[in-house]
Parts: structure tokens; sequence; C-alpha cells
């Protein structure tokens, strides 16, 4: 692994602490890097109705969006499993959305780590071409 994703990582660890999961008890920390070189990073936000819930990954996403940054290059997922947690669907379709053919790399809280591309995860998307 090369240094830029130990400081992508740490940053989702970092977030992983800040998150609101008193349903599941499940915490996760996302960082996205920018083209601008800025990373920014979300946690899960659970909410009393469930449906309601939004995982680390886009509030990562729309945290960078919403300062106008407009390009990635790589996103962290960390949580606290051996099999490491991957994007759930939705998060896998506004990271291909918004980010692309990115890498995606998962940790744990052990130190282990796995990247993927988003095509990978995502394979025949739909998005804005078919419109
Ligand atoms: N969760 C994430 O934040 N990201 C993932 O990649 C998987 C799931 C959250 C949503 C919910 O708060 C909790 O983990 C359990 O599903």
């Amino acid at each position: 692994m090369t240094p830029v994703w130990e400081t992508l990582v740490a940053a989702a660890r970092t977030a992983r602490e800040h998150a609101h999961a008193p349903f599941s008890n499940f915490r996760v920390g996302a960082s996205v890097r920018a083209a601008s070189g800025r990373i920014f990073t979300g946690c899960n936000i659970e909410n009393a109705t469930y449906g309601l819930t939004i995982c680390a990954e886009r509030v990562a996403v729309f945290k960078a969006i919403s300062e106008g940054e407009h390009g990635f290059d790589a996103v962290a997922v960390v949580a606290d499993t051996d099999i490491l947690t991957p994007p759930c669907g939705a998060c896998r379709q506004i990271i291909w959305e918004f980010c692309g053919d990115v890498e995606i790399v998962l940790a744990n809280l052990n130190g282990r780590m796995t990247t993927h591309r988003m095509s990978q995860l995502l394979p025949h998307p739909f998005d804005s071409s078919f419109l």
C-alpha cells in the first residue's frame, strides 16, 4: 500500500469515531480524495425511522460535492470487521456517479486492507450516459 492509502484510511478511521449508530452499533468511516487534493470524510448517521439512515460513504461524497469539489480519485472505507466491509449497493451507485472508476480501499481496525476498482464492485452500471 502506498502512503496515500494510509492517509485516506487514517482519515476514515478518525471519522468512524463520530458514527451515530445507536441502532446497529455498526460503526463505519469513509473518506474521499478530491482532485484538488482535499480529503473529505464521513461516518454513518442512523435515524430512529431506520430508513433515513445514511452511510459513511455517501456522507463523505456529499460533503465534498457540497464544498464544490468535482473529480475524485480514491475512496476509503473502514469498519471493525474481519471480512472487510464493502460499500452497500446505494453507495456503489453514488460513488460511481460522482467518482467514476476510482480505487476503493477497504480496511479494518487491525490494519488489514484491500483495494478494488469501482468497475469491479459495480459492473454494468446505470448512469447518466443512458439518459
Ligand atoms: N453502513 C455504512 O455506513 N457503510 C457501509 O459500507 C455499510 C453499512 C452503515 C449503515 C448502517 O448505519 C450500518 O452501517 C449497518 O448497516
